[in-house]
């Protein structure tokens, strides 16, 4: 029995604009997806998954893959997370990482693992840009472009960031929201296409608040992108009532996180209690994380 471990994430900047080429900031959060696996001589692969949504072919779909790719006939696994599924904290890249992790009968590369991670996200996601993978693999903070070729550099901030990431309760399909987007921007150029460029410069410049430690700047910066993304209608009434609630008690800057339209939302902090208290008495769930590597 082999158990391995990988994290969720969230997007500090530049969700939606990193398909079209432009940077993106995330993070990996201190939890994530635990997959146990239990090698067998025969019997096909078998999945004991809490994590799977009942009836959801994909996941059984991402394990075969993952298996095949390693080589791997037969094997027993469990999986367990305290991420909510389709909840924008990068549950199904988190689950291809650690299923990587915990069949592959000798360690992967980075490179590997990328390559057939990236191939179970394209199972869920369509056409994914990458970046919720990339940061599972990694960890830490990471500047993300998609490419080609895919650019993975480390940002190391200076003072840790404090956030609540907080889940609206609402599922939603990525690749619906990013399909969304694309048909704004290929129809409307004139009127998206600067808008996905200054989320982008907005992902460079908040990369560069959390080396130099500016955090308002860089809270400053997450507003601006929240109303960018709700301009291009990715937002929903949850999110927008929790970025209220953040803001109303005193978050830095708060946003929605991951493709929007459900899913979650984060707010950075100098002092974060009062701003998930506040959160939770919407209604929404609110974690604490703190982001210091
Ligand atoms: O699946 P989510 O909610 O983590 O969103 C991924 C981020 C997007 O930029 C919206 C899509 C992508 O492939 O990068």
């Amino acid at each position: 029995m082999r158990t391995a471990t990988a994290p969720g994430k969230v997007i500090l900047l530049g969700e939606h604009s990193v398909v079209f080429g432009e940077t993106a900031l995330a993070a990996a959060l201190p939890f994530g997806v635990t997959v146990r696996a239990e090698a067998r001589a025969s019997g096909g692969v078998e999945l004991v998954a809490p994590l799977a949504p009942k009836g959801d072919p994909r996941v059984m779909e991402a394990v075969r893959l993952v298996a095949r790719e390693l080589g791997v006939e037969s094997t027993r696994l469990e999986v367990d997370t305290d991420l909510p599924v389709g909840g924008g904290l990068g549950s199904s890249a988190a689950f291809a990482v650690a299923a990587c992790r915990a069949l592959a009968p000798q360690p992967v590369s980075n490179d590997e693992m990328n390559r057939i991670a990236f191939l179970a996200e394209q199972l869920f996601h369509g056409t994914p840009s990458g970046v919720d993978h990339s940061v599972s693999i990694h960890g830490g903070i990471i500047r993300f472009r998609r490419g080609p070729p895919v650019q993975v550099e480390r940002v190391v901030p200076k003072r840790p960031l404090r956030l609540v990431v907080a889940f609206t309760g609402k599922t939603r399909q990525t690749s619906a929201n990013v399909a969304a987007l694309r048909k704004r921007v290929e129809e409307d150029p004139a009127r998206y296409r600067p808008i996905v460029e200054r989320l982008g410069a907005l992902a460079e410049g908040g990369a560069s608040d959390v080396e130099t430690g500016a955090l308002a700047a860089l809270g400053g910066l997450m507003d601006e992108a929240h109303a960018l993304l709700a301009s291009c209608e990715l937002s929903s009434p949850e999110l927008d009532a929790i970025v209220a609630a953040a803001k109303g008690a005193g978050a830095l800057g708060a946003k929605l996180t991951g493709a929007g339209g459900g899913g979650s939302a984060i707010a950075l902090c100098d002092d974060a209690a009062p701003v998930a208290a506040a959160i939770a008495a919407r209604g929404f769930g609110a974690r604490i994380v703190e982001l210091a590597s």
